[in-house]
């Protein structure tokens, strides 16, 4: 169906400008405390803390079509009325992570997202005079411009809807729709995540060495090829209410890491890879909440994955 070009939609993006560094400084903080000091700069904790800086909600409306993503809009903006606001893509299509952000308060990716699926209505409540009274003269001014079923149809002219954006809940962000991953990268960098394999070297159906490669079966394959998919994007991160709480939890990225060597054949670490995760701020801290199911864009069912890893441990 060939969509009309006359819509647009409207996007909130929450931005965010870190306050200058100088300014910090001026402000007392030490310029040595990252470098001689054990409480200062480098700890988790430390990156977790939320950086001050200016914060205010801006407001663009934009040409669109329903079909277009929210990535496709943002890139508008920036090439065409605000070169300064800040996000960040490589890919384009869902394969990279790079883009994880919340839309509508939801975590996902801004390449994957269409504007069909995320634009909502405005708030149809009433309009309210200065004094608090409704206004009575006008009653369809605040119906919305277009009825939901046709942004669904695209068939519309006028306004698709409006998109709310904001950084990735459970990190600190760095500006606008810029988070700072680092603490999951450093989750997952702390479970050793690279094949760990004894260095015996495989046998062919003849006896003789396979230098080339350990020999894995599809069954075997099987038990780990969906976790491989992982692009540490951080969208089940930001999903899990436990995660977004702070440094106690690991985080179900890094556990989908460990899980992913722990059921591969090939590595002889597996004993070792589930004593690291068996703690208090690992699998203890999951509390089957399952919403980092919700929106993997790997189609991982992190949740399961997660129920299942617990199992394994406890049951070893
Ligand atoms: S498990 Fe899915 S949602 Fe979580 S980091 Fe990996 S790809 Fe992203
Ligand atoms: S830009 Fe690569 S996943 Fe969206």
């Amino acid at each position: 169906m060939v969509e009309a070009n006359n819509t647009t939609v409207t996007l909130q993006v929450h931005r965010f400008t870190p306050r200058p560094e100088r300014a910090e400084r001026a402000r007392g903080g030490s310029p040595f405390a990252k470098k001689s000091s054990p409480f200062g700069g480098g700890s988790d904790s430390a990156a977790r803390r939320r950086p001050r800086g200016k914060q205010w909600v801006q407001e663009y409306t934009i040409p669109a079509r329903p079909s277009d993503t929210v990535l496709d809009c943002l890139l508008t903006i920036k090439r065409t009325i605000d070169p300064t606001l800040a996000f960040r893509y490589s890919c384009g299509h869902g394969m990279c992570g790079s883009d994880a952000a919340a839309i509508n308060g939801t975590p996902t990716l801004l390449c994957t997202a269409t504007v069909r699926d995320w634009a909502k209505q405005p708030s149809t409540a009433p309009e309210v005079d200065d004094e608090g009274f409704r206004r009575t003269g006008d009653e369809t001014a605040n119906e919305p411009d277009v009825p939901a079923e046709n942004v669904e149809n695209n068939i519309t002219e006028g306004s698709l809807g409006v998109i709310e954006l904001a950084s990735l809940p459970g990190f600190p962000p760095q500006r606008d729709l810029i988070a700072d991953i680092d603490p999951m990268l450093n989750q997952i960098r702390k479970l050793t995540p690279y094949l760990q394999a004894d260095g015996v070297l495989a046998t062919t159906a003849e006896g003789k060495m396979d230098v080339f490669e350990y020999l894995q079966n599809p069954e075997q394959l099987a038990k780990y090829e969906t976790l491989s998919n992982c692009i540490a994007c951080g969208v089940c991160e930001g999903a899990c209410p436990v995660y977004a709480g702070g440094d106690a939890f690991v985080g179900p990225a890094a556990l989908i890491w460990a899980s992913r060597f722990i059921n591969d054949s090939r590595d002889t670490k597996a004993m070792d890879r589930m004593d690291a995760i068996d703690t208090a701020d690992g699998v203890a801290g999951c509390q089957s909440v399952r919403a980092c199911s919700r929106h993997c864009p790997r189609g991982i069912d992190v949740g399961e994955e997660m129920w299942q890893i617990v199992a394994k441990v406890r049951e070893r």
